[in-house]
């Protein structure tokens, strides 16, 4: 079944189920028998099982019906609990708001608001007094959690202040934040019980645990998880004369009634505003502390809201923008593995292409053949892939139910895929699994070659993973590829031809693929000479062999290299690949010994002293520097006029340079902070003149975070130190922190 077929199995199922549904409670529609009831109940739970994607948050699924539903009473809603339609493009959503406005012959304000993916409630106020709390079922009926609900801290059993109306229904969305989410499912699997698909699958059955039967551990545990759901008030059910003309005036009256109203709503004036809400949220879906999948956009008059009425199913004055969804399911077609460049060999999922976050994603990384058996997945499983926001995709696991039979293990290779070498762990108890060429394996040196030119390090453009891979590829007999990161200096115009390479993902490591699955090659440095060419291309070079000219990018990479010998010293330290060796202790080594060949003669004594640098890389480089051909490289890259030395510096232990904007400040950065790498981060703060740190201390001055960001951002609040996000960070690294304190405070 593909997705859309499953979709489409969905809205059928759940149309049975509802029109059943509304026939049992007395509209003139059949009546059915319980066994079919059932099976369209199971089915459904089956489908979204497999296909979680296709679960809305109206599913009867997760009401009145589902397994354990009969144990709740019902509770017939007061004014009936709408859904929304949705609209998944601006185009969409664009012609939405203009038929509103056609409709209502005028401009209109909209109010725009987060689509929590969480579970709908509605709070029965008598007199200010919670009387009875109801999930919304099929519109209609709910279940009575009154008694649960008593164990959200949100949600008052009395309304604050004076004057609440003798009815009203208060409705919202009951959810989890990430982080409770996180710990629910990390303390299920630390009992062997099931986890939850979602935050939405984890609220729904949170709130929908029964008392009865639990011993009093069981009740503790309940009440705790009942304890951390949260509410946002999204609406008002049955209220005959709302004291107010708009949703935000809503919003801000029960606010003052006690009741959890968003942070991030916003009323606008128009319909392109109300389209850059959505922009904005795409992009920072990650940055709210709960999930949500999509925005909700609502007229904001009242007045309008009764004008521009509802259809049986949803109201004509709002509507959810769904972004796309997060969780897919895709078929596993390979698991392949890759060696990186220091010869880790990693197995990669290899997947049909699937649409996931907005992006289409074909390979995931496995880490290692035990993660590989720990997340049981067989070559040709349908798996659920998972990718939020930017951040890397994973595989989550697989759908045992829609094995056929054909699916096999993956067995982890014993030898090298690309040089034959015996793969083994590093060190006994290691799991990985390493090859132990390192000098000559292909895959090794195409990746230090690439690492050598990458920004972190001599940041050669050009010298990406395309052109490493051209380099080190052999292609014609009479021109040796680069079999060593050594002879980088050394090439010329002849070694630039007649090369076609096979592209690949710089994060996965595997042949990138076109979009009609082939395999995507290029030739960045090849130019065979037409009959009708000049005799060289315009800005290209005659390399004096007849038949070939070195294109204009040929040209441009060998003057970077040529230019990338004189960089600063702590680049090539950077450019080596020596373990633990970043840009942070590189700097420190470069400052302190100002040669390479002063921090190869130092004693490892005399580097773990170095600040920053410290015990582990001081064996490190002593381990490096004792292996022969690495200090061929060095020797080479020398020879062949390299500068690795910094020029006019004193000798070991001088003073060290200073006098930046960050002179002084300790900086620590975690999480993605948009704009930058973890290394250029890094640099950024040092070539401010601060200290960047790994770790968060009472002595940091500020901790930059971004999206991911997680112990490091615990702890700088634990200890109050300042946090800053990434438009602060490039503020700070730029003109220092009292630009920062410029800003009032809550800007950025
Ligand atoms: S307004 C009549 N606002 O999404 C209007 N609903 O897919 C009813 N939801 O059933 C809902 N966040 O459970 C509204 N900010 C929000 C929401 C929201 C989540 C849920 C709600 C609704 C479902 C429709």
């Amino acid at each position: 079944m593909t997705p859309e077929e499953a979709h489409s199995e969905a809205t059928r199922l759940t149309d049975l189920i509802v029109s059943a549904r509304d026939a049992y409670y007395g509209d003139d529609a059949e009546v059915v028998d319980d066994a079919t009831y059932d099976g369209w109940m199971r089915a459904l739970e089956d489908l979204e099982r497999l296909y979680p994607e296709v679960q809305g948050q109206d599913s009867p699924t997760l009401t009145v019906g589902a397994a354990q539903s009969s144990l709740f009473a019902p509770v017939e809603h007061a004014e009936r609990m709408l859904s929304l339609d949705n609209v998944f493009s601006e185009e969409e959503f664009l012609a939405w708001a203009a038929k509103v406005e056609r409709d209502a012959g005028a401009s209109v304000r909209y109010l725009c608001e987060l689509k929590i993916d969480g579970l709908a409630l509605s709070l029965r106020y008598e007199r200010g007094v919670l009387t009875s709390a109801a999930t919304r079922g099929d519109g209609r009926v709910g279940e009575d959690v009154t008694e649960n609900v008593r164990y959200i801290p949100g949600i008052p059993a009395r309304l604050a202040g004076t004057g609440h109306p003798d009815i009203v229904e208060v409705r919202g969305e009951v959810f989890f934040t990430v982080a409770d989410f996180e710990a629910l499912n990390a303390y299920q699997q630390s009992n062997g019980d099931r986890l939850f698909a979602n935050p939405r699958n984890a609220a729904s059955g949170s709130l929908r645990q029964k008392a009865e039967g639990k011993n009093e551990r069981q009740l503790s545990a309940m009440r705790e998880r009942l304890g951390r759901l949260r509410l946002t008030v999204h609406g008002i059910g049955a209220w005959s004369t709302p004291p107010v003309g708009s949703q935000s005036e809503v919003y801000e009256l029960v606010a003052t009634w006690g009741l959890p109203v968003s942070a991030h709503y916003r009323v606008v004036d128009s319909a392109r505003e109300a389209a850059d809400f959505i922009d904005y949220y795409g992009e920072h879906r990650h940055d709210v502390e709960h999930e949500i999948d999509g925005i909700v956009v609502k007229v904001d008059d009242l007045a309008l809201h009764d004008e521009l009425g509802a259809t049986s199913r949803a109201p004509r004055w709002a509507i959810a923008y769904k972004y796309p969804p997060e969780q897919v399911n895709t078929k596993l077609e390979d698991i392949v593995v890759s060696v990186g460049r220091t010869g880790r060999a990693t197995p990669f999922a290899v997947m049909a292409p699937a649409r996931v976050a907005g992006s289409v994603v074909r390979q995931a990384t496995l880490h290692n053949q035990e993660v590989v058996k720990a997340k049981g997945v067989l070559i040709g499983d349908t798996v659920v892939l998972r990718k939020a926001g930017d951040v890397i995709p994973e595989v989550l696991g697989p759908v045992v139910e829609l094995r056929d039979g054909s699916e096999r293990p993956f067995v982890m290779p014993t030898q090298c895929p690309e040089c034959g070498a015996t793969l083994a762990p590093a060190k006994e108890g290691d799991i990985d699994l390493r090859c132990p060429n390192a000098r000559t394996c292909p895959a090794q040196v195409r990746g230090r070659v690439e690492h050598a030119g990458s920004r972190g390090a001599l940041d050669i453009e050009g010298l990406g993973e395309v052109s490493a891979a051209a380099l080190t590829q052999p292609v014609r007999p009479e021109v040796p590829p680069l079999t060593s990161e050594a002879g980088l200096f050394d090439l010329t115009p002849a070694d630039l031809f007649g090369i076609d390479v096979v592209v690949r993902d710089a994060e996965t490591g595997l042949p990138r693929l076109l979009d009609d699955g082939s395999p995507d090659t290029r030739s960045p440095f090849r130019r065979q000479r037409k009959k009708t060419d000049p005799p060289y291309e315009s800005g290209g070079e005659f390399d004096g062999d007849a038949t070939h000219i070195v294109s204009k990018a040929a040209t441009e990479l060998l003057r970077n290299i040529e230019e990338a010998k004189t960089r600063e010293l702590w680049r090539f330290l950077v450019a080596l690949g020596i373990r633990h060796v970043g840009p942070v202790a590189a700097r420190e080594l470069a400052q302190w010994f100002g040669s390479i060949d002063a921090i190869r003669s130092a004693s490892r004594e005399e580097l773990a002293a170095v600040e920053g640098v410290g015990g582990i890389i001081a064996d490190s480089l002593i381990d490096w520097f004792e292996v022969d051909w690495h200090r061929e490289i060095v020797e080479r890259w020398a020879g062949s006029g390299a500068q690795l030395s910094t020029p006019g510096h004193p000798g070991p232990g001088a003073a060290v340079v200073s006098g930046g904007v960050l002179d002084g400040v300790t900086v620590v950065a975690t999480g993605t902070l948009e704009g930058y790498t973890r290394e250029g981060a890094q640099e950024a703060i040092l070539r401010a003149g601060g200290k960047a740190a790994s770790s968060v201390s009472k002595k940091t001055d500020f901790v930059a975070a971004g999206p991911g960001a997680r112990s490091k951002l615990a702890k700088a609040e634990s200890l109050g130190v300042r946090i800053i996000d990434a438009n602060q960070f490039k503020l700070l690294v730029e003109q220092g922190p009292e630009a920062l304190e410029a800003l009032a405070p809550d800007a950025g």
